[in-house]
């Protein structure tokens, strides 16, 4: 068999008005990308020769979000037939297989790609090869009539009669089309049905009526779930999820907790990571080998080096980068910091705009003054130093390596290596002073 080039066209022109959004539905996130990324992630482990995606009138912000994709232009939309034929000038002449796919069904895998494209060159070589499932609650999806292991044609819910309404085989909309036949049977499609529209459905029928045939891939129905409301795009994160945890734990990540750890569709995790219940990766997180995370964290944009620990209860946000077997500890939240090897804040900390060098030890309650409400300012402590409790850090500050802070200093001048800074108030003592103020509040009392 020789390998046959590949051309995606992604259907997103549909308006998505059950999302109640000003946001258009293709753009709303999963696993903090946007749903159509997740179509275009999947469609390009095939190495397509191109691919296009069909927008909607005024889908300005989609065609950016998809760029360098290209983007054709359905005005108005007519249907999904006439939406594949909106991307007709890219696939002029182009004799491989064309993939059509939904933007709003993000969970497809490059897998279920490649066994509709093999199955289209395969034995028969079915002109059309069509997604399949066979749902729970078959509700209103097209039912794909098969005869004989052929199928036959494609009946929408509102043309179908009773016993079509009865099969369980329903249509998940994505189709391979051998791109030879695609542009004749597209432009070969009516629209004289129940909603007056072009489907793509009908090019079964068509290709039927000129003697090619058409086969059925099947897919579970959790990979084939569209996404048209908030209900069904909470559901498609929580598969997603569920597959990306069974994912990092077969490649060595200990969950405690699976279901309480979510991740984004970037996080890099590597081997025994241990992560401790209610964790949360936001986009950018990227953990070496043998970190532990304890229960309660918030990462994002952070990286964390090999052996370190990190919470319970601490938050990594963007440009944080712990070295290895360094600790942050229980409320802790480091921000545009480097926290270099074997540094420790174990305890009720700030850490923003700042390097704790390598070895140094952060007291709790200490916090970096990074921001004088007009710009963020530098704190660089040095190796081997140490910070005592409760200590304010007025940047822009330097703290020399093997320095000491005296606990509750307000350091606002740089701290030469070595040295001890102490900056706080004179402890004032009045002896007996606790029990003469007791003597005269007794004698007042009533
Ligand atoms: C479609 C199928 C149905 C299948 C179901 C699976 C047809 C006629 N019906 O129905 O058999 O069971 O999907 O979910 O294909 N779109 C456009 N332009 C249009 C119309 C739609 O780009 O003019 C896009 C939408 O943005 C969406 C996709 O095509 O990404 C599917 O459209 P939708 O209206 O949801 O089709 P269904 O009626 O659900
Ligand atoms: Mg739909």
């Amino acid at each position: 068999m020789t390998a046959r080039k590949t051309a995606v066209v992604v259907l997103a022109a549909g308006k998505g008005t059950r999302m109640k959004s000003a946001l258009p539905k293709v753009l709303h996130p999963i696993a903090g990308r946007p749903m159509i990324h997740h179509v275009l992630a999947a469609t390009a482990e095939l190495a397509p020769e191109r691919t296009v995606v069909v927008l909607g009138r005024d889908m300005e912000p989609v065609a950016q979000a998809v760029a360098p994709a290209a983007v054709a232009v359905q005005d108005p939309p007519l249907g999904t037939g006439h939406a594949v034929l909106a991307a007709a000038e890219a696939l002029d002449g182009f004799d491989g297989d064309v993939l059509v796919v939904y933007a709003d069904t993000p969970l497809v895998t490059p897998a279920t790609f490649r066994r509709m494209l093999e199955r289209r060159r395969a034995g028969d070589e079915p002109a059309v090869v069509v997604l399949g499932f066979r749902p729970a609650d078959p509700a209103e999806y097209g039912r794909l009539v098969v005869r004989k292991n052929r199928l036959k044609r494609i009946v929408e819910f509102r043309d179908a009669d009773g016993e079509e309404r009865a099969i369980g085989l329903c249509n998940a909309g994505l189709m391979a089309i051998d791109g030879r036949h695609a542009l004749d049977l597209l432009r070969a499609i009516g629209n004289d049905n129940a909603k007056g529209e072009y489907y793509l459905t009908d090019i079964v029928a068509v290709a039927r009526e000129r003697g090619l045939e058409s086969a059925v891939v099947e897919a579970p129905e959790d990979e084939v779930m569209g996404v048209n409301s908030r209900g069904e795009l909470a559901r498609a994160e929580a598969v997603w999820q569920r597959r990306r945890r069974a994912h990092v734990m077969e490649e060595g990540v200990t969950l405690a907790d699976p279901a309480t750890v979510w991740f984004s569709a970037d996080t890099v995790l590597g081997r025994d990571v241990a992560i401790g219940q209610n964790v949360v990766f936001g986009p950018g997180a990227t953990v070496e080998d043998n970190v532990r995370i304890e229960a309660f964290c918030h990462i994002e944009g952070a990286r964390v080096a090999s052996g370190a620990r990190i919470g319970p209860f601490a938050r990594l946000r963007p440009g944080a980068d712990i070295g290895a077997d360094a600790h942050i500890g229980n409320v802790v939240e480091v921000k545009k910091a480097v926290v270099e090897k074997g540094a420790k804040a174990n305890h009720l900390a700030y850490i923003g705009d700042a390097r704790v060098g390598a070895g140094a030890n952060i007291g709790a309650g200490t916090i970096t003054c990074n921001y004088d409400g007009f710009a963020k300012h530098f704190t660089d402590i040095g190796a081997g130093a140490f910070i005592g409790s409760n200590t304010a850090l007025v940047a822009p500050v330097k703290v020399g390596d093997g320095a000491l802070v005296g606990a509750g200093s307000t350091i606002s001048r740089d701290v030469p290596g070595d040295a001890i800074a102490v900056a706080r108030a004179e402890q004032k003592q009045i002896p007996q002073g606790a029990a003469r103020f007791r003597a005269k509040h007794a004698r007042t009392k009533d």
